[in-house]
């Protein structure tokens, strides 16, 4: 178990939640009686891949997503809890939290090193609120930085690639028919991962696991 390691090794266990609807069932898991006991939520900080600029108890706000399938049926500290200021504007949050993330692992310009980076897959590749298209996968400077996806007319709050690359274990969670596409294109053999965002997850000196639901997976296992 990821966490008893974590915490046993360095007395916590640092990770990043993604947002989306996909985990949301992973995070209902992990709250339920028979989960919630075997974490030491004392020792767990949570933190978020990207949000949506918006309040935080807005219907799109991944913060609000996991306080109401995990956090509310928990009992963790409030100092824990590092969720990321939707409600500002997007530069200022982005900076806030950036700065966070170093006072937090106490770097000052390398990334941090999360235990844990929890990722979905969106159908044009994105992963976080790695977009392509825009800048936000190529920025290898800011571990934090904004983006403006123009097909969803929103802002987005993101980590960047340098810190879900340097985590010690990055895990997808992807599910549905409608991703078979981009599994296929990011997972099969001989394909060229790299035009997508989350084709350039490749952890530094880290793990990676897929974690795909049948549906989803629906191409790349006809074709192994
Ligand atoms: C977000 C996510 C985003 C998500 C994918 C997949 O804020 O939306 O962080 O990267 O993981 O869009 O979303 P679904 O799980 O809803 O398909």
């Amino acid at each position: 178990m990821l966490a008893q390691q974590a915490i046993a090794n360095s007395g916590r266990f640092t990770v990043a939640l993604s947002g989306g609807s996909t985990p949301k069932t992973l995070y209902s898991l992990l709250a339920s009686p028979e989960y919630r006991g075997r974490v030491d939520w004392l020792r767990v900080h949570l933190f978020w891949d990207d949000e949506r600029c918006v309040p935080p108890d807005h219907p799109e706000s991944n913060y609000r997503m996991v306080r109401e399938a995990l956090l509310n049926r928990i009992q963790i500290p409030p100092e824990n809890i590092h969720r990321m200021a939707g409600e500002k504007d997007p530069a200022a949050g982005a900076a806030e939290y950036e700065q966070e993330l170093h006072n937090f692992f106490q770097t000052n310009r390398a990334a941090p090193h999360f235990d844990l980076v929890l990722l979905g897959l969106g159908e044009d590749g994105h992963t976080a609120s790695l977009f392509p298209g825009t800048s936000a996968p190529d920025e290898t400077h800011k571990l934090v930085t904004t983006v403006y996806v123009e097909r969803l007319n929103a802002h987005r709050l993101t980590i960047t690639l340098p810190v879900i690359n340097a985590a010690a274990q990055i895990s997808f969670l992807v599910a549905g028919e409608s991703k078979s596409a981009i599994v296929t294109t990011v997972l099969s053999p001989g394909s060229n991962p790299a035009q997508y965002p989350a084709g350039r997850v490749m952890p530094a000196s880290g793990k990676l696991t897929w974690f795909i639901t049948q549906d989803a997976a629906g191409g790349i296992v006809t074709s192994l």
